[in-house]
């Protein structure tokens, strides 16, 4: 399996599992892990998802060149179609996703690796993770939605200093930036992004889901547009019981049970 997962109460850990090629996107795994997404989607039971990598040397050193050699030496259209595109729709899929996708970086983020951890929804890296777009050393710009998510989240002149010269940064770095939430001891990694995970598990899954669409929706859109899909995501989770229970539990000076619906 090139996706190991692995149940821990109300969620999931998703392990991108090809360690001796440091967990390398390839196609069958990149498939595998949209049919995992997929899978549980709809599984109320499941709050969150942890997203890493096996071993404690890489969370994934990118999409496995190998792999897609073949599609750049058949035309740019072949690359475009099987490489870029099915690496941009999961990108989309984890920064889309319903539910909290965590990523847990165990080590080295390179390329497509990188990519993945910033559609994730939160991340929290090992003291010793690595941070990199090395995609320019082989000749192209990083095609996962790198050229388009990293300058938002680290500013654009920090995202093109990274992009143009494939130098790493650490994890410390990648905090400052903005990159990444939190930087753990390694032994604590998947506990504390549990932990993260238990604290959101705590409040309505109408309003987690509601909180996530409006701030993945309204990214990208102007203040205005930003606000109407506040709005619209404010009258979704206000309609649900747990809004009701929530401002009673308030009022009345008590724990809200929460029934997610
Ligand atoms: N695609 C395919 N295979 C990869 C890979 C990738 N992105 N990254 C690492 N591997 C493979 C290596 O080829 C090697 O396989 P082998 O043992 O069969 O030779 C194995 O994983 C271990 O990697 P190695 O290079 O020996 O480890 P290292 O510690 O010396 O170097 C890196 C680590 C990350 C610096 C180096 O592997 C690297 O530069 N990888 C490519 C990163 C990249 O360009 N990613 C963007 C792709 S678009």
């Amino acid at each position: 399996m090139l996706i190991e997962t692995k149940r821990c109460g109300q969620h999931v850990v998703l392990t991108m599992n090809r360690p001796d090629k440091l967990n390398a996107l390839s196609y069958e795994l990149i498939d595998e892990l949209m049919d995992r997404l997929d899978a549980l989607e709809g599984d109320d039971s499941v709050r969150c998802l942890v997203l890493t990598g096996q071993g404690d040397k890489a969370f994934s050193a990118g999409a496995d060149i190998v792999g897609f050699a073949t599609d750049i030496a058949a035309s740019p259209e072949a690359a475009c179609r099987n490489f870029v595109m099915r690496g941009q729709a999961m990108t989309r899929r984890i920064e889309n996703y319903p539910k909290p996708v965590i990523a847990a970086v165990n080590g080295i983020a390179f390329g497509g690796g990188c990519e993945t951890m910033e559609a994730c929804s939160i991340a929290i890296a090992a003291q010793h993770a690595t941070f990199a777009k090395p995609e320019i050393r082989l000749g192209f710009p990083p095609p996962f939605g790198g050229t388009q998510r990293l300058p938002r989240h680290i500013g654009r002149k920090r995202a093109n200093e990274m992009i143009l010269t494939g130098d790493a940064i650490s994890a410390e770095e990648a905090l400052l930036t903005g990159l990444i939430n939190h930087v753990v001891p390694s032994p604590e990694l998947l506990t504390s992004c549990l932990q993260m995970a238990d604290r959101i598990a705590r409040n309505s899954a109408v309003a987690v889901t509601a909180s996530l669409r409006a701030v993945t929706r309204g990214m990208n859109v102007s203040i205005d547009e930003g606000l109407a899909i506040e709005a619209a995501q404010f009258m979704i989770a206000a309609a649900s019981q747990d809004a009701r229970e929530g401002t009673a539990a308030f009022v009345e000076k008590r724990q809200p049970v929460f029934k997610h619906r």
